[in-house]
């Protein structure tokens, strides 16, 4: 394969400060970096957007970001440059970043999740090159095209993290999932939980995205506008037992209901913060009387990034992608994503 010629400057995106999405500026003159030892340069193509890069915007992501940081934490394209002694990739594979750098497998600690792209000061994906450390990147499916892989790096690895590695009681035939929502992290849970072959109840505000879970393969549908009891709703759908798992991505505001809809023993995986505490203060009592697995996720390893695509692979699962935006287009993407409008994953095309 011929070497890529590598331009000198390129355009990158950065945050002058963290009030809105309208402190997001394009540079056009921005140096590009050399790969140095245990380095690579990839050239994107392209980006993914997460409800996370919507909290950075507005300055309530849990950690606090640098002005100038480059935004989003998921990117997919071509090694063009390798530094010294990389072992593990050359010039042309395609790859997608890992969510955290220091993850690599196992446990977790606070190393491990020290480092976030497109958090705090760690430069994101929203640039037309970038260096990364080759431990810090995942060769991406064949058969996925580079819009589909942007959006596997945080939305697809914590939905398979809480379905596929995270405890005991694999989700299988024999398991209800329930799936809060018809986001990123959401459509990826339907997705998983139908591949294993478990029976699925979505909830969503629109009846429109219902019928859209539906065409996914979604065994049953709740309008949680209409029903905003629907724990009352889930329970009736698995004749009074509870489903076996929760995909919780809504947070204080619909943690009461999800313990609600778990079977007794069953498993809550606690992923988002979508919405406000509600009056509820009889957690610890559900909790405990239905003997609930009630678990943390933070996104995943590099290990289980490589071990998700391996099952995307034998699956030939195809993302969800509501629309693609130019690159130009970024912070049109960024509102779309606060309008709650989209059905799976919002993509930005780097070219
Ligand atoms: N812990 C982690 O590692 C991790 C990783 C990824 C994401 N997250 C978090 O998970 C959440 C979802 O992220 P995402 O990127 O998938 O977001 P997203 O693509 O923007 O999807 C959010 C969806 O959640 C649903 N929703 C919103 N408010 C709700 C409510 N009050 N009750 C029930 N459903 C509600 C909506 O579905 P409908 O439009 O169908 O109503 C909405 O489309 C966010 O809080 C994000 O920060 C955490």
């Amino acid at each position: 394969m011929s070497t890529p010629t590598i331009p000198s400057t390129q355009k990158a995106y950065k945050w002058s400060q963290f009030t809105g999405i309208e402190n997001l500026v394009l540079h056009s003159n921005e140096k590009i970096e050399k790969p140095q030892r245990k380095q690579v340069l990839v050239r994107l193509h392209a980006a993914s957007l997460n409800y996370r890069d919507y909290l950075v915007a507005t300055g309530t992501y849990l950690a606090p970001c640098s002005a100038g940081l480059i935004p989003l934490s998921d990117g997919a394209g071509e090694i063009v440059q390798v530094g010294q002694d990389v072992t593990q990739f050359k010039v042309g594979d395609r790859v997608a970043g890992t969510f955290f750098e220091n993850w690599q497998d196992g446990e977790v600690n606070d190393h491990a999740i020290s480092r976030s792209l497109g958090g705090g000061s760690v430069p994101g994906v929203l640039q037309q090159y970038r260096v990364f450390e080759e431990d810090g990147l995942v060769k991406i499916p064949n058969y996925l095209t580079y819009e589909q892989a942007s959006t596997l790096p945080c939305a697809a690895l914590t939905a398979w993290v809480a379905l596929v590695e995270n405890g005991l009681d694999k989700v299988g035939p024999n398991s209800t999932v329930l799936i809060i929502g018809t986001g990123g992290v959401s459509l990826f849970g339907l997705q998983f939980a139908i591949s294993a072959g478990a029976k699925t109840i979505v909830l969503s505000s629109s009846d429109e995205k219902l019928e859209k879970a539906k065409a996914l393969g979604a065994t049953h549908l709740v309008n949680y506008r209409k029903h905003p009891d629907w724990h009352v709703q889930v329970k009736e759908l698995t004749n009074g037992r509870g489903v076996d798992h929760v995909v919780e991505v809504g947070g204080d505001g619909t943690l009461f209901r999800s313990l609600n809809s778990v079977r007794k023993g069953g498993h809550v995986h606690m992923i988002g913060v979508l919405s406000k505490a509600q009056d509820h203060n009889n957690l610890a009592g559900v909790l405990l009387s239905n003997l609930i697995n009630l678990k943390g996720i933070f996104v995943g390893s590099r290990g289980s990034f490589e071990r998700m695509n391996r099952a995307f692979e034998q699956h030939a699962i195809q993302p969800v992608i509501d629309s693609v935006f130019e690159f130009e287009k970024a912070k049109e993407a960024l509102e779309y994503l606060a309008s709650g409008k989209h059905f799976g994953k919002i993509v930005i095309k780097i070219d």
